[in-house]
Order: C-alpha cells, then sequence, then structure tokens
C-alpha cells in the first residue's frame, strides 16, 4: 500500500466501528495557552477529557498534524541523526469520549494491524503500565499476541501525560521488533532504531493540575495515536521512516536542488543533512499554512531556529542559497489533497520562507568566520567551551539560534556555556519581553465550581439580546474576585480577538458589577470585582458575597460598551476586505483585538503600508460604511461548506465543525464567533490611527471608529483651528506654507543674534587681547567672560585664532555653576613654537575639577568648581611659559 492507501484504510477501519471521522485540528493550537504547538491527536478534544465540553459524537478518528520540537515532547535534537523522529509528524488516533474503553481499544488495535494490514504477530510486542493488570489480562486473553511478549513498565514508558498540566493516564503501547533475526525482545523501549513503537493506546483517567495533583476525571475515555510515517515504513517493507514513499518526493527534490543524492545510511553526514532538511521543510510549511510566523519570541522562536538549522545543514551540502522555500511546493503537490492549507496557502508560505532565508543568509557567512575566528582563540588558549557572551554574539548580531551554536561547536568537539549564554540573555532585558500568555481563558488557580445545578455548558443568547432573566448555575472564587456562571447569558466572553462584555448580574440580594467575561471551557464565566449588598443597602467585598441556591438573576450587558465593540469588529472585517483589496491577496489576518475603544488589526505583508495606500484603505472602508448594507450572520453552518461560500478562515479560529459566518454582501465573508452590527452603516465611520511592524512580514493597523473616531477628528480640527488662529489663516487656509515660512524666519534670526552676540564676545575680548603678554612674538590672551555660554566661548576662540598670527589663550565662563574652558593656539603658535591647546587646556581643567581635550588648535573642557577658575588661568599662562622659555 502507498501512505495515502494506508491512511484511509486506518480512517475506514474505525469508520466502520461508527467512529466520526473528523478533521485534523490547526499544528497551531486554537485557545490553548499551555501549547505553542498540537503535539498529539486528543488535543483538540483536551475540553471533552475534562468535562468541559462535549460533541455531538461519543467515537472519533483522525490524521493530525503534530510538532514536536519544543516543551515535555520535544524531538528536535533526534531529528537526523536516526530513522524514526521527526518534527513534524501525523498521529493517526482513534477516541472514545467516556464511551468503549480498554478491551475494544486494544481488541481493534490488534485487529487492525494483524488481520488487515497482517504485520507479523511474532513481530509484535505490548506494554502495559506496571500495576494495569487489566490490559495485561486483555492482551493475553482477548488476542493472540504471544504471551511473553507483553511486557510491564513504569511511569516513564507507560503513563502518557499531554504537558505539565492536563488529561493523562496509565498506557499500552505496541512496539515492533524490525531486527533481522527477530531477537529484538530486549530492545523494547531502550531507544533503538530497531525496535520502536507504533501505537500508543492511552486510556485517560485523570488530570494532572498546575500543583501537580492527579485529579481523578468525571468519565474515562481512549485516546490513540499511531505514528504514521512509522507503520507506513514498517507497512512498505523499509526499515527507515526516510525510506518510506512519505519523504522520497522530498528527497527527490533536495536532489535537484543541490545535486547530493540520498544514500540512506546512517552516519553519512550528507543523508543527516538531507533528512534534517526534509523533516524540517514539512514542520515549516505545515506551520506557517496553518498561520504561524518566524519571530523573535514563543512559538514564532521555535519555527525561526529550525529553518536555520536546516539552512545550516544545506550549507554542508554546498548549498548557500535559498532552498527550503522550493520544498513547498512537493508538499502541497503531495499532500495538498489530504491538507488542502498547503494549496491554499502556498504562495504566502513560500514568500515568507523565502525572505526568512534570505535575511539569515545574510550573516550566516559573517556569523560562520566569526565563530571560527573564535574557535581558532580557544584552540590557542586551550580552552574547550564556548563563552555565554561568544554564543550571545553569534546569537544577538548574527542570527545563530544556541541550539545552532552547540551543533556547530559540538562538530569540533567543543562545549558551550549554556548558562552564561542565559545570563546574557537575562541582562538584555529589553529582549526579554515574555511570550504573551493568552489571557482568553479563566486563570487556572486550582479552584473548584460549586455546582447549584447538573454540570452543564453555558447556554449563549448575547448574539440577539443583552438583557435577559437566568438562573445562577455555578461560582467560585478567584483571589479578591467573584467568579459566576449562569444557565443562559447575554455576555460575550473575550474570544477571536474580541474583548468580554460588561454589565452588571443583579439577585433579589445583589447587585453585581461585571468586569469582565472569560471562558472555561464551555463555561462562560462572569468576573464579579464589585458588589453591593440590597437588603443592607452597603458596598461588600465579592469574596464576601453568600449565594446559596440557583437563584434567578437579571444579567444585562452594558449596552454602549458592546455596541462600540461591535462598530470596531464589524470594521474589522472592513478592514480586511479592503486591505485585501488595496495591497493583494496575500493579505491574511494575523490576529487581532477588538475592544470598546478601538481596533487592532495585524495581517501579513511585506512592506511598510504608505500613506496613499493607508488613504486609499480608509477611504475603500469609509465608501462601503457609507452604503450601509445589512450583515448577514449564519450561525451554525458546517465547516466545509462555510469553506465553499469563500469564507476565509484563519489562525485563532477555534477549530469546530459548525461555525458562524459573518457576511456583509459583496465585501467579505469570515468565519467569526464574535458580535457585530446589524448594519454597516452604524459604524459610522472608521479613522486608521497606526500603521505599524509586529514582526518579520506581519503589519499592524489601529484604527477607531463611531464616536471615538468622530472625537479624535474634532479634537485634531480643533487643535488645527486653534493654529489657524495663532497664525492669523483664514479659515480654509492650509497652516503648512506660513508654518514653513516661520520656521525659517526663525532660523535666520538665530543666526543674527549668533553672529551679534559673537561681534559683542569679541568687543569684549578686545582689552585682553591687547593686555596679554607677548613672548617669543606670541601674545597669551586670556580672560574670564562669567554667563556666556560654552559654545558662545568657543566661536570667539575661533573667530581670536584666525585674527592674531600668532597667539595662545584661555576663555573662560562660569554659567550656572558648570565651567567652560577655552583654550586655542594659532597655527603659528601650533608649528613652530609648539604650543598645543588640548595639553594646555587638560592642565587647567584640573583646577576645576574638570576635564577635557581636543586638538593642538582648539580644545574644550568642562569643570565643577567655580572657585578654581583663577587658578586655572594662572596654570595656563605658566604651562604657556614653561613651553616658551
Ligand atoms: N496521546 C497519545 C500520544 O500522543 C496517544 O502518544
Amino acid at each position: 500500500m502507498n501512505s495515502r492507501e494506508i491512511r484511509q484504510s486506518f480512517l475506514d477501519f474505525f469508520a466502520d466501528k461508527e467512529h466520526r471521522i473528523v478533521r485534523s485540528a490547526p499544528v497551531i493550537p486554537a485557545e490553548d495557552p499551555t501549547l505553542l504547538f498540537t503535539n498529539a491527536g486528543m488535543n483538540q478534544f483536551k475540553d471533552v477529557f475534562l468535562g468541559k465540553g462535549t460533541r455531538e459524537y461519543v467515537r472519533a478518528a483522525d490524521t493530525q498534524k503534530c510538532i514536536r520540537a519544543s516543551g515535555k515532547h520535544n524531538d528536535l535534537e533526534d531529528v537526523g541523526r536516526d530513522t524514526y523522529h521527526h518534527t513534524f509528524f501525523e498521529m493517526l488516533g482513534n477516541w472514545s469520549f467516556g464511551d468503549y474503553y480498554k478491551h475494544e481499544a486494544i481488541g481493534w488495535a490488534w485487529e487492525l494491524l494483524t488481520e488487515v494490514w497482517k504485520l507479523p504477530k511474532e513481530r509484535l510486542y505490548a506494554t502495559v503500565y506496571q500495576d494495569d493488570d487489566e490490559s495485561f489480562d486483555i492482551w493475553k486473553k482477548e488476542t493472540d499476541i504471544i504471551p511473553s511478549h507483553i511486557l510491564k513498565f513504569g511511569d516513564k514508558d507507560n503513563f502518557w501525560e499531554m504537558g505539565e498540566t492536563g488529561p493523562c493516564g496509565p498506557c499500552s503501547e505496541i512496539h515492533i521488533d524490525l531486527t533481522s533475526d527477530g531477537s529484538g525482545g530486549e530492545l523494547v523501549n531502550v531507544g533503538d532504531y530497531r525496535v520502536i513503537e507504533l501505537w500508543n493506546l492511552v486510556f485517560i483517567q485523570y488530570n494532572r493540575g498546575a500543583d501537580g495533583r492527579l485529579e481523578p476525571l468525571p468519565q474515562k475515555h481512549v485516546d490513540t495515536g499511531m505514528g504514521f510515517e512509522r507503520v507506513t515504513a514498517v507497512m512498505q517493507g523499509k526499515s527507515s521512516n526516510y525510506d518510506s514513499d512519505v519523504f522520497t518526493p522530498l528527497f527527490d527534490r533536495i536532489t535537484e536542488l543541490t545535486g547530493v543524492s540520498y544514500t540512506a545510511s546512517l552516519d553519512s553526514a550528507s543523508d543527516i543533512a538531507m533528512r534534517v532538511i526534509a523533516d524540517h521543510s514539512r514542520t515549516l510549511t505545515f506551520a506557517l499554512s496553518d498561520g504561524a510566523m518566524p519571530s523573535n519570541e514563543g512559538r514564532g522562536y521555535v519555527l525561526r531556529r529550525i529553518l536555520r538549522r536546516a539552512l545550516r545543514y544545506a550549507g554542508t551540502l554546498g548549498c548557500h542559497e535559498p532552498i527550503m522555500y522550493k520544498m513547498v511546493g512537493v508538499l502541497a503537490g503531495t499532500m495538498g489533497e489530504v491538507f488542502p492549507e498547503l494549496l491554499r496557502q502556498r504562495e504566502t508560505v513560500e514568500k515568507i520562507i523565502r525572505a526568512e532565508e534570505e535575511s539569515f543568509l545574510a550573516t550566516l557567512g559573517r556569523g560562520t568566520e566569526i565563530f571560527n575566528e573564535v574557535v581558532a582563540g580557544m584552540k590557542a588558549s586551550g580552552s574547550t567551551v564556548i563563552t555565554g557572551a561568544d554564543s550571545f554574539r553569534l546569537y544577538d548580531t548574527f542570527g545563530f539560534p544556541l541550539d545552532l551554536t552547540r551543533l556547530m561547536a559540538a562538530e569540533v568537539g567543543l562545549g558551550i556555556d549554556e548558562q552564561g549564554f542565559e545570563h546574557c540573555m537575562q541582562e538584555q532585558k529589553s529582549r526579554a519581553r515574555l511570550d504573551r500568555k493568552d489571557k482568553m481563558q479563566v486563570q487556572d488557580d486550582g479552584g473548584s465550581w460549586q455546582w447549584f445545578t447538573e454540570e452543564h455548558p453555558t447556554v449563549f443568547v448575547g448574539y440577539d439580546l443583552l438583557e435577559t432573566r437566568s438562573s445562577l448555575a455555578a461560582f467560585r472564587f478567584s483571589g479578591d474576585k467573584l467568579l459566576l456562571v449562569l444557565d443562559s447569558t447575554p455576555f460575550y466572553a473575550e474570544s477571536g480577538g474580541q474583548v468580554g462584555d460588561t454589565g452588571t448580574i443583579e439577585t433579589d440580594g445583589y447587585l453585581f458589577d461585571v468586569s469582565d467575561t472569560r471562558k472555561d471551557g464551555e463555561l462562560i464565566v462572569h468576573v464579579v470585582s464589585a458588589a453591593r449588598d440590597k437588603v443592607r443597602d452597603c458596598v461588600v467585598a465579592p469574596a464576601d458575597v453568600e449565594l446559596a441556591g440557583a437563584i434567578p438573576v437579571e444579567a444585562s450587558v452594558d449596552r454602549d460598551a458592546r455596541v462600540a465593540t461591535e462598530r470596531n469588529h464589524t470594521a474589522t472585517h472592513l478592514l480586511h476586505a479592503a486591505l485585501r483589496k488595496v495591497l493583494g491577496e496575500h493579505v491574511q489576518q494575523k490576529g487581532s483585538l477588538v475592544t470598546t475603544e478601538r481596533l487592532r488589526f495585524d495581517f501579513s505583508h511585506f512592506s511598510r503600508v504608505s500613506a496613499e495606500e493607508l488613504e486609499q484603505v480608509e477611504h475603500e472602508v469609509n465608501d462601503q460604511i457609507r452604503k450601509a448594507a445589512g450583515l448577514n450572520k449564519h450561525a451554525d453552518v458546517p465547516y466545509e461548506d462555510a469553506l465553499s461560500l469563500g469564507a476565509l478562515a484563519f489562525f485563532g479560529d477555534k477549530y469546530a465543525d459548525r461555525v458562524r459566518v459573518i457576511e456583509v454582501p459583496g465585501i467579505s465573508i469570515e468565519l467569526c464567533g464574535g458580535t457585530h452590527v446589524g448594519n454597516i452603516g452604524q459604524i459610522g465611520m472608521v479613522k486608521i490611527v497606526g500603521e505599524s511592524s509586529v514582526a518579520a512580514g506581519v503589519r499592524r493597523i489601529e484604527a477607531l471608529t463611531g464616536r471615538a473616531a468622530e472625537a479624535l477628528l474634532w479634537k485634531e480640527y480643533g487643535e488645527l483651528q486653534e493654529i489657524r488662529h495663532l497664525l492669523k489663516l483664514k479659515a480654509d487656509e492650509a497652516p503648512g506654507p506660513k508654518v514653513h515660512d516661520l520656521l525659517e524666519e526663525k532660523k535666520t534670526l538665530e543666526k543674527q543674534l549668533q553672529e551679534s552676540r559673537l561681534a559683542s564676545l569679541l568687543d569684549r575680548l578686545a582689552a585682553s587681547l591687547a593686555a596679554g603678554d607677548e613672548i617669543n612674538g606670541c601674545r597669551i590672551m586670556t580672560d574670564r567672560l562669567d554667563g556666556v555660554s560654552g559654545d558662545d566661548l568657543r566661536q570667539a576662540a575661533m573667530a581670536l585664532r584666525d585674527r592674531v598670527p600668532c597667539a595662545v589663550g584661555l576663555l573662560c565662563s562660569v554659567d550656572d555653576g558648570k565651567v567652560s574652558l577655552v583654550g586655542f593656539a594659532s597655527d603659528d603658535a601650533v608649528k613652530l613654537l609648539k604650543l598645543d591647546a588640548g595639553k594646555l587646556v587638560r592642565e587647567a581643567a584640573a583646577c576645576v575639577k574638570g576635564g577635557g581635550g581636543g586638538k593642538p588648535e582648539l580644545a574644550t573642557a568642562g569643570g565643577k568648581e567655580p572657585a578654581g577658575v583663577d587658578k586655572a588661568i594662572e596654570t595656563f599662562v605658566n604651562a604657556v611659559k614653561a613651553v616658551l622659555h
């Protein structure tokens, strides 16, 4: 079977067993702050396992795009060196949500592997968790596995956890022995490429909380994951994943681009490099197709590191130009049918990767030179560890991620001082901006809900209503806040970039101020930060509120705030459409923030948006607003239908089977769960107030709408009128030319003033000019002119130098407690008499506790000791005399 057939036969097998075949979730997880990348098939079902969400089916199966290059599951360092690790891979999985359990999970896995795919039973091993006798017995009694092939392991191998926190449980794994003689029984779980894990069956029973404790879950679930590339290689009789048809087209392309052929050897440097390039091209292509961007923090930095690592390996194949972007087409061609986003995003992804490659290659050569210099220096001094400062310089100036430096160091037998690097990194505070933690979900502070009803997701009625009667379903305290869950609510919980609603919730006894609304799984959580006791008619701390049951409540959203937010939200859709029209179809949403006050919209674009383009975009949006079209809001549309309507779906959109579609007829169709105005005319107007860069290839536009836009324009107009008034201009006259003239005039006047100041200074100096001693034909001129600025003294000194053929002098002043000294020597004095104003001034400056210097012709110094000025003059004169005598 080829890889496509293998994938399909897995899905068919479970479809037959009444599993819903679902789409792979994006590799960039929506709304899960604990994960940078989707790392397992179960991620998209985390809420179901935790009892916070539901699906309309209890059995599911899919092939899930996974990236394991950061966090708990990180295979980056192994890639290339072995035959079966990848940073990107597909995980074939089947799930039961509180439905079937161990019997079926084990029985079906065995059936698929041995009866459908006919893998040799004598080569298969099953591992079970040390005290999971139930699974041990199922393997033994309900399958025909060789009983001695059932092995027990502990926490490390047979207890699976999603991350530091989250769903987890004991697991049973199926391994295959690929040794030539079938002698690999001892090699299970020892990390040997000849005996590898194929399939992991996890029996999810617990949640690992933030405090590290295991909490039993309300229901038991099955979560399985099989390495698609591994099983494909095994089925195709290959000893390495990289020899299967999943990778051959990638190697062919690398050969085409570099002239180097793949020889399928484990140790050859060029084969390692080719495996790295092939693997990394998949990770980059899939991540970018799902909307990620290389950047300097968080997941963007992981991707940047992966790209740079790949380029370094390409260099070892003799390729020193952009290559990774040329791999995108191969993946779109071979996998685009299964993952259509690869086809849709191909051009954008190529552009982003190419730009990244070009920018890194521009510094790679120079960085490598510096690296070689560092290594040569170390060889000479006998040290074996690259200092933190050196590796930080490579990082900071040449863009070498630490793992690249580590790799290059290891190649020449050196280590790196990782702590030292970390130290330098910490010091550079301005760059240490922490990755913004996703704040959409309620903080997981370990608190649990107190329910007054059966637990159930909150019904959201806020698309149609802003006020409703409902009843209290659950509550808990969090710090000094009270968190409330209602049966149903009109309050919109922060998501998709739109802030949560504010407003009030009233019961018979209390009036609560809701300052924010957040999600907790499918619960809508009202954050109460102030409360009033209606009976006692006084303010009470939210933490002191007493709630006794499913009491009726009146929930009211702050209408003005909500409507202002809706104007901003609908305006982002119009802005998005206008940007695509003016700048091009490559514009894609990369993020947005919609608040009551303003909107922020991030999008892919590769250069600054010019003032003219911004004007065009704004003009386009406002033109549309004036057409005052009504919005069509389609609730509950099947995802595939929405896409065929032409809806734009972007990164950050919550993955769902059924979606909400917001359509501005003829202008824009987007998947969007947010709230919107009914008619775009209600936006009033849009005013763009900022354009900036967020990361390479991502621009940000900020804008105001409605009242806020109007208020801004009035403020600006008012200020402009004031300027006109001050300039005595007519109401419609542009102030520019007049302001320009005034500035020119100011410049001329300043120049004149400066000249006349200098003239009067020179007048004052005429006396000292005449009075100074003359030795060897050289006049010594000194004077003290308090209140004159250092700059004016300098101008005067320069004028004097030019006036007197042979002179040396020191001008001093005390101005506002600060001493200025300016020494000068005319050309003859310097050349013929060897007088050096720099040296002389330095000596004089010592008397006023100061320092300075300059050239032999002209030197300046400052000082802090006004009392020493006369002494400074004396010192200067004596020093001159010492030279002249
Ligand atoms: N979630 C399990 C894994 O990733 C199946 O191995």
